[in-house]
This record gives C-alpha cells, structure tokens and sequence, in this order.
C-alpha cells in the first residue's frame, strides 16, 4: 500500500505521495506542493533532495554499498573490462561476447580526432590545465558534428555520438599531456586495447616503441571502472541538468567536465598530492596538519576526505589503497606520500573530530599515488576522473533524455529589496 506524508500548514493538512525505490529508500514527492500550497521547499546544496529516479547506480553511504546496475563496485573492479562496464552503464547489461566485440570495434573506428582540431592545440599555452582544454575540445565537437545537434534524440545519431565520445576523449587526454610537453602527438593504434591504447598515446615517442606494463594497465583499467558512475553528484547532475534543456550530448558531457574540475570534486585527486607533498615537505608532522583540517579559522581541509553520501568508508577508497600497495610493490616504487597518507588516515580516524561527522577517506585520497607510481603528470588526475565517468555521465543523459524529463529550472526564496523607483544618476 503507497505511503503518504501529511503536513499541516497554516492548519490546512495536506498529503504528499511517498516513492519507494527497489532498494526500499523513501522520498516525499513535492512536484505538486506548490500548486496545493504555494510553498516551495529550500535545501541549499541539495543535500536531502532527490532531483530524479535512476535505475543506473545504486549507493548506500551508511552501509558503503556502491554498485552499477546491480552489479557490486568489488566485484566489477576485480573482474571486469572498463569497456564492459561502460557498455552495462550505458544499455543497461553486461555484454556478451558478440556485442563486446561490436562495441569494442566501434569504438575502435572513432579513436582519430578531427585533424583539423589538432591546430587547436598549438594556441593553448604549454601550462595550459588539461581539464581546461579537455572540456573546450569536447564542446567543439558539436561544430564537427553538427548533426548531433538535432534534438530529435534518434538513438541511431546519438549512438554515434556516444560512441565517438569514449572513442576520442583519450586521444584528446593525451594529445593534451604531449602538447604540454611539446611533444609530438602519439595516434592511436587499433591493436591494442582501451587503456593499452591510452598509455601508448600517452608515454610512446616516435623514435621509440612504448612497452605497456600488464600491471600498470590493469591498474588504469580498475581505476576506471571505480571512477565510472556514481548516482546524481556534481558534475552528473550539471550534465543532466544542462541536457535537460536539449543541448546536444557534447555540450551536456563538456559542462560535466567543468564541473568535475572544481578541487571540492574530481580536482580533489591532484590537490590531495599537493596536500600530501606540503606535509612531506613540512617534516610530515601529519598531527599538525590534522590539527589544521580541524582549525574553523584555518581554510586548510583534509582533501580526499569527507563525502556528501559517504558516512562510512567509500568503497572505491579501501579498492584503491588495496591497489596502491599491490601496484606500487610491483613497480617496485616507494612513495613517501603513501606511508604520510597511511599515518593521515589513522589520525584522523581516531580523532574525535572526524568521528563526529563521519569524515572517511573518499575516492580521491588514494588515487593520486597510484596515478603517481603509473608516472601520470600531476595534472593529468583529474584528466583520469573524467575519462573514468565518461559512460556515467552518458548513461544518465541518456536515461534522462528516454524518461522525457522536463527541462531543470529550481525556484528560490527571494531576499532583496522590495518595490523601488529608479533615481537618476545626478540624484544618487
Ligand atoms: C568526489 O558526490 C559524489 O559522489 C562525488 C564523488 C563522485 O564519485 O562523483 O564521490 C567524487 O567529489 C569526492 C569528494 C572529493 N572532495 C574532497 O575530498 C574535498 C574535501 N572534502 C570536503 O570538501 C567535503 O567533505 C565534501 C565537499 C566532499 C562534502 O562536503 P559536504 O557534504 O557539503 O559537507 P560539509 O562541507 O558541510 O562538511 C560537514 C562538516 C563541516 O564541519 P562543521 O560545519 O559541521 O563543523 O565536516 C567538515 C566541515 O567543515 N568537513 C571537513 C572536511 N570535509 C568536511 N573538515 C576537514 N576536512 C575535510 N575534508
């Protein structure tokens, strides 16, 4: 029998319905509120409000639970492809083997960009961030393709897009490293596979070959997986949000890349090494620097630390510090920042502060220093988030674009001045 909520205002009662997802979570549905009540409900942040239903991921912050259309984030991480997973978050299945094939050879064919886009890059400054040039490359896609302008949504054109869009952002991420080392530009090579490809197109010279490490793809591969989706964060919701409007998928995905930059998301990964290279550099008194996160005078935070949905530990985060002793004892690397990171996390666990408000370690913490041990440039950690949430964010444009929701357009609650005259400049 469906719930509902009552709320009683100015001694009128009104009832709400109450939606109960398949995992048994419960919102009250207030799409009408306005019109009953003339009220509005405010929740800066929207830190208790659900902007849609998604059938993509599903997370549990209390229980650490995270899984992709069912499947569990450990058991996708140890076992599967990153091209598998793309394909679930994306059609909604694990591919079988003909329709990995077909996927993977698809995107195979899409992996050349624009040789016209390629003067691009020589404008951009050699200190030129990546994520910056990555999100303006990605825009000006839709000039190349205008086709994919059409709000139409045939899936047949937005297939393409889809496909050209994982094909190609690897190819822009490390022709945007090259250029910043003023390197020339590695293509793509169609032998090898997704994260072979990446790494070649990254570190390979044309005077020499590029031997691809087995362990530190294997690593790139998991590291995208834990990175893929994550239900309706940031960046997720500014590109269903500015895909509500029919934008095109390219502009949709540019805007999450431009949100995922900011250092409070995925640009936490690239200041947590900063962090953890000031302390290093500092003595590594790591009690001091937790004193610091703690000071409310102190702008200073423990980057990679605290989550909005998290109040026990990211899974992705305990995955990842698992992957960092296993990859860097294999690469035969000792990383000081990793012990300074170790000591970081035992602190603050301890430490009544953190407790209080279920500070843990998120995805970010650990992620740079096996993006350090795998030699990527500082940054380029960011580059990897959004290469990893690339079919997450795909999947959840697509599942709003199928759903026909309505364009996003929040109310507020007005502050300002009330009814004024305007005064002539001479008289002010
Ligand atoms: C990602 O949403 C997602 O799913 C994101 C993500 C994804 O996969 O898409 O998981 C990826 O963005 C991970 C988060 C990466 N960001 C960081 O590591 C930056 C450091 N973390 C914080 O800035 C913060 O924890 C946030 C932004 C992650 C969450 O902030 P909230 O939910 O708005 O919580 P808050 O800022 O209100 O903090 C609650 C309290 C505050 O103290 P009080 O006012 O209660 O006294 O906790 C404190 C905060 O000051 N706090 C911290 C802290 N994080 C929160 N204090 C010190 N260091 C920190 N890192």
């Amino acid at each position: 029998m469906s719930q509902t909520a009552k709320i009683v205002l100015n001694e009128n009662e009104h009832d709400l319905p109450v939606v109960t997802g398949s995992e048994n979570e419960n919102a009250i549905d207030i799409s009408k509120l306005r019109a009953s009540t003339g009220y509005i409900t405010i929740d800066p942040g929207y830190k208790n409000t659900g902007a849609t239903t998604s059938a993509i991921t599903f997370l549990d912050g209390e229980k650490g639970i995270l899984r992709y259309r069912g499947y569990p984030i450990e058991q996708l991480a140890a076992n599967a492809s990153f091209m598998e997973v793309a394909y679930l978050l994306i059609y909604g299945e694990l591919p079988n083997a003909v329709e990995l094939q077909l996927f993977e050879g698809s995107i195979k064919r899409h992996t050349l960009v624009h040789e016209d886009m390629k003067r691009f890059f020589e404008a951009y400054p050699a200190k030129a961030h990546p994520m910056g040039v990555l999100s303006s490359m990605v825009s000006s896609f839709a000039t190349f393709y205008p086709e994919s302008q059409n709000p139409d949504r045939n899936s047949e054109a937005i297939n393409l897009t889809i496909h050209r869009l994982i094909a190609k952002l690897p190819t822009l991420a490390a022709w945007s490293y090259k250029n910043s080392m003023r390197h020339p530009f590695m293509y793509p090579k169609n032998h090898l596979n997704y994260c072979e490809n990446f790494l070649n197109m990254m570190f390979a010279m044309p005077t020499e070959d590029y031997n691809i490490d087995p362990v530190i793809a294997d690593a790139i591969n998991k590291l995208l997986i834990l990175h893929a989706d994550h239900e309706q964060n940031c960046s997720t919701s500014t590109v269903r949000i500015v895909g509500s409007s029919q934008a095109n998928l390219y502009s949709s995905i540019s805007a999450g890349i431009c949100a995922l930059w900011g250092p409070l998301h995925g640009g936490a990964n690239q200041k947590v090494i900063e962090m953890l290279l000031k302390i290093h550099i500092d003595g590594g008194n790591v009690d001091k620097w937790v004193e610091k996160a703690k000071d409310k005078n102190d702008p200073f935070r423990l980057m990679g630390f605290g989550h909005r949905v998290y109040k026990n530990f990211d899974p992705r985060a305990k995955i990842i510090k698992k992957s960092c002793d296993d990859v860097l004892e294999k690469l035969g690397v000792d990383d000081p920042l990793l012990d300074i990171a170790k000591k970081l996390e035992k602190v603050a666990l301890e430490d009544e502060y953190f407790k209080e408000r279920n500070l843990y370690p998120n995805v970010d913490f650990y992620s740079g220093i096996i993006y350090k041990a795998l030699r990527i440039p500082t940054e380029m950690f960011t580059v990897m988030f959004a290469i990893g949430r690339l079919p997450g964010w795909i999947a959840q444009w697509k599942e709003m674009t199928e759903n026909g929701e309505p364009i996003g357009r929040p109310r507020q609650i007005y502050t300002g001045h009330g009814n004024r005259d305007y005064v002539d400049v001479a008289k002010r």
